[in-house]
């Protein structure tokens, strides 16, 4: 069976991001065919479906289906976070580079970063940060946010010790935890570890439909029945209130059902980009690292920089993200099969080769 049922035929390798995936023909279908109803009254079927199922994943109370994993962070951490509060995250961190300062604006959360290579969470780096109920001298930290698996990382599997470290004594000192789950499922796949341990680490927990499960849209932000209450409020207040989107949410569903599994043919096809690329020349990435479906590469002093490189490999049929002027990335997904894998192992090798 091919791996990449929604890409259209003949097209461009595309390792942009696991966001660029079409809906496949069965996710149409699921789509057509979804019960509605009118979702500010909380009337949508399928909508309430998703949201039970999501939050019963995760072993939380309820569950709030938003547009976008930017908006669910951006619920998840208000209702922890007050204005004039602080939330802690690494400086990575996507609720911090790429949400585009929402929760600062919209909610007044100030935030403090801590460095972490890779992405990985030391849990005693923001621990040692944290400062609670500071009184009128400091920003009092109400909570911290860890990304699992971490984007700008490079799909970074979070350790589960250091979790639950960072659990144990947030706990203690009364400080919450928010996870950006947008690829809490490749974390699952790639350690076997059940979701709902990993939820059973936080208060709030994102996790996104739309990236490597398939969807075309749609996240879920989970916690206790009074936050996620309180999330829909913020969520109309945010002009989000959605109507018969159970054609939406239809997507999300078939997507854990049929998609979930199929992650771990991401991985698989993730390393093997590496291993290519490092085959060419090691100082781009080490395979080893390449835990889930993201592929971080360095591109080394000497070589032409990232733009140039990534427009070589796009004439060459092959798309890559550039996220700096020497740091690229490759991100595997449901439209990118065995064989695209093979031509992109090819173009990319070929011009690694040539920038020695
Ligand atoms: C780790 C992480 N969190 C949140 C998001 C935000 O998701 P969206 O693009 O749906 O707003 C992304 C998007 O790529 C992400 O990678």
């Amino acid at each position: 069976m091919s791996a990449a049922p929604g890409a259209p035929a003949g097209g461009p390798v595309d390792l942009r991001s696991d966001t660029v995936t079409r809906p496949t023909a069965g996710m149409r279908r699921a789509m057509a065919e979804a019960e509605v109803g009118d979702d500010v009254y909380g009337e949508d079927p399928t909508v309430n479906a998703l949201e039970e199922e999501v939050a019963g994943l995760l072993g939380h109370e309820a569950g709030l289906f938003c547009p976008s994993g930017s908006m669910t962070n951006m619920l998840g951490v208000r209702t922890l976070v007050g204005p004039g509060q602080e939330l802690l995250c690494d400086s990575l961190a996507h609720v911090v580079r790429a949400e585009l300062g929402g929760h600062a604006a919209l909610a007044g959360v100030t935030t403090r970063t801590w460095a972490a290579p890779a992405g990985l969470l030391d849990a005693e780096v923001p621990l040692a940060m944290a400062v609670p109920r500071a009184g009128p001298y400091l920003v009092s930290t109400t909570a911290i946010a860890v990304e699992n698996t971490h984007n700008f990382g490079g799909g970074t599997v979070q350790p589960i010790a250091e979790l639950q470290a960072l659990r144990v004594a947030t706990a203690a000192a009364g400080i919450a935890v928010h996870l950006d789950g947008a690829r809490l499922w490749n974390a699952h796949v790639a350690t076997g570890i059940p979701l709902d341990e990993y939820g059973a680490l936080a208060d709030t927990v994102s996790v996104c439909l739309s990236k490597g499960l398939g969807a075309p849209v749609g996240s879920v932000v989970v916690g206790d029945a009074e936050r996620i209450a309180a999330a829909r409020v913020w969520r109309k207040r945010y002009g989000a209130g959605m109507r018969q989107v159970g054609v939406l949410a239809a997507a999300g569903s078939y997507a854990l059902a049929h998609h979930l599994a199929g992650l771990a043919g991401d991985h698989a096809r993730a390393k093997r980009l590496a291993e290519a690329v490092a085959g060419a020349d090691e100082r781009w990435c080490d395979p080893a690292a390449v835990e889930t479906n993201i592929v971080a590469l360095e591109v080394p002093p000497g070589a032409p920089a990232a733009p140039q490189l990534a427009a070589e490999a796009s004439a060459a049929g092959v798309l890559v993200s550039v996220l700096g002027p020497r740091r690229m990335r490759l991100v595997t997904h449901l439209d990118v099969d065995d064989a695209g894998v093979d031509r992109a192992c090819e173009v990319l090798a070929g011009l690694v080769a040539g920038a020695r």
